[in-house]
């Protein structure tokens, strides 16, 4: 497929499927030969407070709610591959969702056809099916204020009929493709999938209609695929129980023995730090039956990614993964890109503070630090005066994160931080009186230290510190 924007034309998909959909199981199913990957459905009112942050460790994007659970993550190798789906019964709030993930993935996606409580109490999922009004606001909204293409999953209504005004009221909202589900809301998927729907769309349509409800009865191997397309009378198709079950039926030779495909997931699941009760969970998918035998025995009884490992003789992968990944965590705490220096040495924002505040008798500053799961990097929060100060940029170690918290401070208060140029405030003199008895003046050694492109600690501290107070 040529790169560019995303075409649904002659494509095999995989599916949006909850707790499979994540990274391991998209890459995996790339390497495989799906031309597009669907994450798991993500619901907006949870995506819409997530902070994206770039894991420089992982080398993903990282979609982070406010308890730090990374919600959706991604990378570069499937940013023109994966589609984005979301939950929503609200078009102001999946627009929001859809402008916060535009820039890392290749399309949206709104869930139409989930006939689960969890989607369908808000108004989300198979509920939108008996609200065209709302599908049309939310579509048109996308299609007008994203740059990438905005596509829906629906299942189909109780008669043609109603299932093609449907869609041919969805196209005209200019979406680049529908995903059609072979199923009525109220059929379980074990029912045969309705084909006869999915082509009678296919024909009353001019975009592309991707079939999908084929997994258990029609797509076994990759060949039964083509089957399915004639069937439907579709150019593309859409797989999710037969990709869980083993995701290389989108591989031509495929499928390969599970026990291989199961290694190839876990590698993916340790390389990107993908939570253990995920990866367990998708291993168990694939185990199906065997899911009692010793195997799947200790893949259940395993907490971590590292236990998970030892069942499938992956120790050694596994630690060499974890070394690379440390050996990476170190360089960019040390900084390996020298930074022009802001503050000059032995003079913080940390110090400043801690002077002004001697000043102005108000007790010392407290630091309390916080670090984050997805990629061990800190925040923290000063107390000055009863009233607490925070930096909203997550930093590489305590030391910044502190450093981090003294600017906002300084900066919200007005008082100087120390910088280079900035007008002397007549804080730290205790440190210049010490610097004259070195016998060099602060003058000589700061102009010195202005030419200097050294790696320093406060020198790594970004100029811009957004300031985030409460009391
Ligand atoms: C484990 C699982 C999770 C699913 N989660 C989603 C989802 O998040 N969004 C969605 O639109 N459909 C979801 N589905 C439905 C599938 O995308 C698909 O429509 C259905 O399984 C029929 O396709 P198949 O016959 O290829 O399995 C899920 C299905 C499964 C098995």
């Amino acid at each position: 497929m040529a790169a560019g924007r995303l075409s649904f034309t002659n494509i095999t998909a995989l599916a949006p499927m909850v707790r499979v959909g994540t990274l391991p199981m998209r890459l995996l199913a790339l390497d495989y030969g799906a031309d597009v990957v669907y994450c798991e459905e993500l619901i907006d009112i949870k995506m819409a407070q997530c902070q994206r942050v770039e894991n420089d460790v992982l080398q993903t994007v990282d979609f982070v709610a406010p308890d730090d659970r990374v919600m959706f993550r991604t990378c570069e190798r499937e940013k023109d591959r994966v589609v984005f789906q979301m939950g929503t019964a609200d078009p102001e709030r999946a627009l929001t969702v859809a402008r916060l993930v535009e820039k890392d993935v290749a399309a949206v996606d709104v869930n139409m056809g989930c006939p689960k409580e969890y989607s369908t109490k808000g108004g989300m999922g198979a509920a939108l099916l008996s609200d065209p009004d709302m599908i049309e606001a939310i579509l048109r909204k996308l299609v007008s204020g994203v740059s990438i293409p905005v596509t829906c999953k629906i299942r189909v209504l109780p008669s043609l009929e109603e299932t093609l005004n449907l869609v041919q009221r969805i196209e005209k909202t200019g979406i680049a493709a529908v995903a059609v589900h072979g199923r009525f809301k109220e059929e379980r998927p074990r029912h045969p999938v309705h084909c006869d729907y999915i082509r009678a769309v296919a024909q009353a349509v001019s975009i592309p209609v991707i079939a999908n409800g084929g997994s258990l009865d029609l797509v076994k191997t990759n060949g039964d695929i083509d089957e399915f397309r004639k069937a439907t009378g579709t150019s593309s198709v859409m797989l999710a129980r037969a990709a869980m079950w083993n995701a290389s039926v989108f591989a031509c030779e495929g499928p390969l023995p599970v026990e291989r495909v199961m290694e190839e997931y876990l590698k993916y699941a340790i390389r990107y730090d993908n939570h253990a009760f995920n990866t367990k969970y998708c291993l168990c998918q694939m185990l199906r039956d065997k899911v009692e035998s010793p195997l799947g025995k200790q893949v259940q009884a395993a907490q971590t990614n590292a236990e998970i490992s030892e069942a499938y003789g992956l120790q050694e992968f596994y630690r060499q993964t974890q070394n690379q990944l440390q050996a990476r965590r170190d360089a960019l705490q040390s900084g390996s890109q020298p930074v022009r220096r802001e503050y000059p040495p032995q003079i913080t924002p940390k110090m400043f503070l801690l002077e002004w505040s001697r000043r102005e008798k108000l007790e010392q500053p407290q630091y309390e630090t916080v670090q984050r799961s997805q990629d061990r990097s800190f925040q923290s929060t000063v107390t000055v005066g009863d009233k607490k100060y925070r930096s909203s940029l997550w930093e590489k170690s305590k030391k910044f994160a502190e450093q981090a918290a003294a600017i906002v401070c300084l900066r919200v208060l007005g008082i100087p931080e120390g910088r280079i140029g900035e007008e002397d405030s007549g804080l730290v003199c205790k440190r210049k009186r010490e610097g004259k008895a070195n016998g060099t003046t602060e003058e000589e050694r700061s102009k010195k230290r202005h030419v200097a492109e050294i790696q320093q600690e406060t020198s790594k501290i970004p100029a811009t510190q957004s300031a985030q107070t409460s009391s």
